[in-house]
């Protein structure tokens, strides 16, 4: 087998499981390194379809690590990167923003130097590929109009956002500086099997079987717009291998919901799949446990991306509808925790 080798980071995690799976399946030929810390965001689990293949080769460490970096580059011919490492959580960024400095900054620096360094001496600098995975959140906040495009000044607003923005400015730093061939990606929301249980839509189904308060932010009116993880797969594998050097691509979902929006629909979809938890607690439907609490410090209002530049150019457009993404989404997580709650 050859060794030349896809380089995931983060790929024990929400996004970078479901994109490795999917990888790995529709690329028979090509092996793929891993390179994970396994904070509390990674599961091995998560990779349960392709832990045991030959072609997968999963590295504990940190992206940050120069020496584990460089040990990859010396025992692998590595064809390309898809960078999706992060601390990922911005409750987590308010509490303390070390980490994420350390992982999204200094850990993507230690990435671009180690792939340059390697690629150069090959005389491959301009044909490898180094995509970078960012987020609509290092555009800012957006009023009830108006959407975030490729050109929209960056303007982050908590330390999570900023430090994304930062990898990005490095990433593209490397680009005009050295001529490598980068790409990033910025897209909004994502959601669907094997997220965290920290983020919004887990926290919301498993309180709601849990029968406790459903914890929403401020008046719930925050709207996001929110794209089917396989979709957002299908989209970095297009902009990876199509996108042109130097460019970024926006990806979103073109579902637009308040919190509150959100909220109901998937109570709605519990009704419908658990009913009998309510009648423990004389409920008639989980709407009844959301709770508004103190909103988040400096609560991005609206996010909504402009994604016009990845369907133009590269023919992608989401193939999920909100409603049966969601719908299967509350599905697999009820599955997930039906052992415990029962
Ligand atoms: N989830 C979303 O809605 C969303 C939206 C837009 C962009 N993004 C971006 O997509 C990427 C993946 O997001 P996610 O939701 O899958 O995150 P996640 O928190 O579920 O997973 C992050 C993974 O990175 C690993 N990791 C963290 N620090 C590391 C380090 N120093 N070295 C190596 N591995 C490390 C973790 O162990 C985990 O497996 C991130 O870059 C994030 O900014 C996420």
């Amino acid at each position: 087998m050859s060794n030349k080798a896809l380089l995931v980071t983060g790929g024990a995690g929400f996004i970078g499981s479901n994109y490795i799976t999917s990888f790995l399946e529709k690329y028979p030929d090509w092996q793929l390194v891993n390179l994970d810390k396994l904070t509390y965001a990674g599961n091995v689990d998560n990779l349960s379809a392709v832990n045991d293949l030959d072609r997968y080769h999963f590295v504990h460490g940190d992206v940050a690590d120069e020496t584990v970096v460089n040990e990859i580059f010396r025992v692998f011919d590595i064809e390309g990167i898809i960078h999706f490492a992060a601390e990922s959580h911005v409750d987590k960024s308010i509490m303390d923003s070390n980490p994420f400095i350390l992982t999204n900054v200094l850990g993507t620096g230690v990435l671009l130097e180690a792939a340059r360094k390697d690629w150069e001496a090959k005389g491959v600098l301009k044909e490898r590929r180094f995509h970078h995975i960012s987020t609509d959140e290092v555009y800012g906040s957006l009023e009830a109009e108006g959407k975030f495009t490729e050109e929209t000044p960056y303007n982050p607003r908590n330390p999570y956002s900023a430090t994304k923005a930062a990898a990005n400015m490095l990433v593209k730093s490397y680009y005009t500086t050295y001529g490598m061939n980068v790409v990033l990606s910025s897209s909004s929301n994502n959601y669907g099997p094997r997220q965290h249980d920290e983020k919004l839509i887990p926290t919301i189904i498993r309180k709601a079987l849990s029968l406790e308060r459903i914890p929403i932010y401020g008046d719930g009116m925050n709207v996001r717009d929110w794209l089917y993880v396989g979709d957002h797969c299908q989209a970095i594998d297009r902009i990876f291998h199509d996108g042109e050097a130097g460019e970024s691509y926006n990806v979103g979902g073109g579902n637009e919901r308040t919190n509150l929006e959100l909220t109901h629909y998937i109570c709605d979809q519990l009704d419908r799949v658990k009913p009998h938890f309510l009648a423990e607690k004389d409920l008639q439907s989980y709407r009844e446990l959301i709770t508004f609490v103190d909103d988040r410090p400096g609560h991005d209002r609206r996010y909504a991306v402009d994604d016009s530049k990845i369907r133009r150019q590269l023919g992608w457009s989401p193939q999920v509808s909100y409603l049966d993404g969601l719908k299967d989404t509350v599905e697999w997580y009820v599955t997930k925790w039906e052992e415990v709650l029962q």
